[in-house]
């Protein structure tokens, strides 16, 4: 399942954002690629020790945090700290696999992957992002501030940029949910239950649906 989620950053946590990206110095984005991975990665990424990354990684953990369609779509257990990419002309990632495991401080199980839009895409050429899942093969194209949740092991990768310029943030959740079904099923009960809160606030099915979706994610969820 790909899910795009709006405008994940507003307009000022956007502004702040970019204005980090201007004041940083980006390095070679090999380093943080599996075996594989790296023979195909070309773009640069900024140091993990910058402190415009521990900034753009809080304003982007706290976005996260209050998104509900995140949480209700991805139920993370963790969240590794988003890695800065940036993509300039005749760069691009080809096609990948990413690694289940990520090391940070503890090791993370790569449930799902994200894409953070950092720019808008009137300013490059090319650079989409191709995700090859069980539902098929699509390109996705951000407004800036956008996020694109996909499932981490699909086989993805990043068009060549042809002119200007392609920020984007990318990171990976381990859910309490392993299983993609399950996540799925979840995420459909949870929208639908919102929709009916909103349209008959005082339909008692409400809670007896509430409940069912607490017991079945409490049957489903690993902590
Ligand atoms: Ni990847």
């Amino acid at each position: 399942m790909l899910i795009v989620i709006p405008r994940l950053l507003d307009d000022s946590a956007l502004a702040r954002a970019q204005a980090l990206l201007d004041s940083a110095s980006f390095g070679d984005g090999r380093v943080t690629a599996g075996m594989l991975a790296a023979s195909v990665k070309q773009n640069l990424q900024l140091p993990s020790d910058a402190p415009q990354t521990r900034a753009l990684q809080a304003l982007i953990g706290a976005a996260l945090e209050a998104s509900v369609d995140f949480v209700s779509a991805a139920l993370p257990r963790r969240v590794h700290p988003a890695l800065i990419n940036r993509y300039l002309p005749g760069m691009a990632f080809g096609a990948h696999v990413d690694n289940a495991i990520r090391f940070d401080d503890m090791p993370l199980r790569a449930d799902l992957a994200a894409t953070l839009f950092l720019n808008a895409p009137e300013h490059y050429d090319g650079g989409a992002l191709a995700i090859d899942d069980s539902y098929g093969a699509r390109t996705v194209k951000g407004n800036a501030g956008d996020l694109v949740l996909y499932p981490a092991s699909s086989i993805h990768a990043v068009q060549p940029i042809t002119r200007g310029r392609r920020d984007v943030a990318v990171l990976w959740v381990q859910s309490l949910v392993r299983e993609a079904g399950q996540r799925r099923a979840l995420y459909e009960l949870d929208c639908a239950i919102r929709s009916l809160r909103e349209r008959a606030p005082k339909s008692p099915e409400i809670l007896s649906l509430t409940g069912v979706y607490h017991n079945l994610l409490r049957a489903a969820a690993e902590l």
